[in-house]
């Protein structure tokens, strides 16, 4: 039978394979991709070219890109349901990112609040690629005409100017590429640091006591939620002035799926102490499948590569067709 369903919209999302995720980064956005597979044709890269605008090891780079493809799929990506690839074995990326650096200006660069704050922060190291970081982020975006880019906030600002170099490109060549619309998600959580709970959870933070790694063991879990901040009030409700319980609130809702009401129902007349050791289970209930799988796919290196291949194979062909309409259009001679 013909198959008359509306085209599934499309969704592509990356993510730099530079460190462990935290839980903040699982379930403030991780856990949605997991989510939007069955309602969008999703595209999922480990942008490591992104990775090398600041300097890298190449041992541990190599590391990092192989526990970031596993760790997508311990995570619940699906190969079968979704195109996961690794940035840098498709070529298209570095291509077109040429082009679209060709069409993006020095002003609209100079603008991008990741770019001063990283050139602060590495000052040492402002080299090109920083600076034309975005291009090679429209790049990895157009190629694919996604309708949707599933981002975090801080990432809002690459989106609008990957839109704006998409109509500017199409403006002058013809219709190439669809301009995606950021998609910020709503569902995820707002997880913060368990030492000062009004900064969000960081994997860069000095002190490990402030984020749980996806990574970390259930001793290690239980640890930090034991030392988590709280304050004197000694009373489960979430309320203003309580940044450290809200948090643990939150992180417990979105691990077991209750409302903050019912988590207020359920610890009400109990102390912290019991508090915390509960929320520590429920994350490291969380955490223990997705840590057996990843454990898994990193044990078997045949099948990781075979995973990866096929994902480069299939990210090239699609990624090539765009490329091809672009060159052509911009009046390259192809062969
Ligand atoms: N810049 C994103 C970040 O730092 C990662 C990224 C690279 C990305 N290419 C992308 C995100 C394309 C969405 C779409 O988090």
């Amino acid at each position: 039978m013909e198959n008359t369903a509306p085209r599934k919209k499309r969704a592509l999302s990356c993510i730099q394979p530079s460190g462990v995720p935290t839980l903040g980064n699982y379930l403030g956005a991780l856990r949605n991709w997991v989510g939007m597979q069955d309602e969008f044709e999703c595209f999922f890269a480990v942008a490591d070219l992104h990775a090398i605008t600041v300097r890298q090891e190449p041992a541990k780079l190599r590391q990092q890109i192989r526990e970031m493809f596993a760790l997508l799929l311990a995570i619940g990506l699906d190969p079968e349901k979704s195109l996961l690839f690794v940035q840098s074995q498709v070529p298209a990326h570095s291509q077109l990112a040429w082009l679209l650096a060709c069409h993006t200006q020095f002003g609209e660069l100079s603008r991008m609040t990741q770019f001063k704050d990283k050139a602060q922060k590495h000052a040492d190291n402002i080299n090109l690629g920083l600076f034309a970081y975005p291009s090679l982020m429209a790049a990895d975006i157009l190629l694919y005409q996604p309708d949707v880019v599933p981002v975090g906030a801080d990432q809002k600002q690459h989106v609008e100017l990957t839109r704006n170099i998409a109509e500017r490109f199409n403006g002058l060549y013809g219709n190439v590429f669809t301009v995606p619309e950021p998609y910020i998600m709503k569902t995820g959580a707002r997880v913060r640091s368990l030492q000062e709970p009004t900064r969000k959870m960081s994997k860069s933070d000095e002190n490990q006591y402030a984020y749980v790694s996806l990574k970390d063991d259930p001793d290690t879990v239980m640890r930090k939620f034991r030392r988590a901040v709280t304050d004197s009030e000694a009373q489960v409700r979430y309320a203003e002035g309580k940044d450290g319980i809200n948090n643990l609130m939150e992180i417990y809702s979105a691990c077991t799926g209750d409302s903050l009401e019912a988590v207020e129902a359920a610890f009400a007349g109990k102390g912290y102490g019991d508090f915390k050791q509960a929320v520590g289970e429920a994350v490291v209930e969380v955490l223990r499948p997705i840590q057996e799988r990843f454990a898994r796919y990193m044990q078997d290196k045949g099948q990781l590569d075979s995973l990866m291949k096929q994902g480069a194979e299939r990210a090239s062909l699609a990624s090539r067709r765009t490329l091809d309409k672009a060159m052509k259009k911009m009046g390259f001679v192809l062969v």
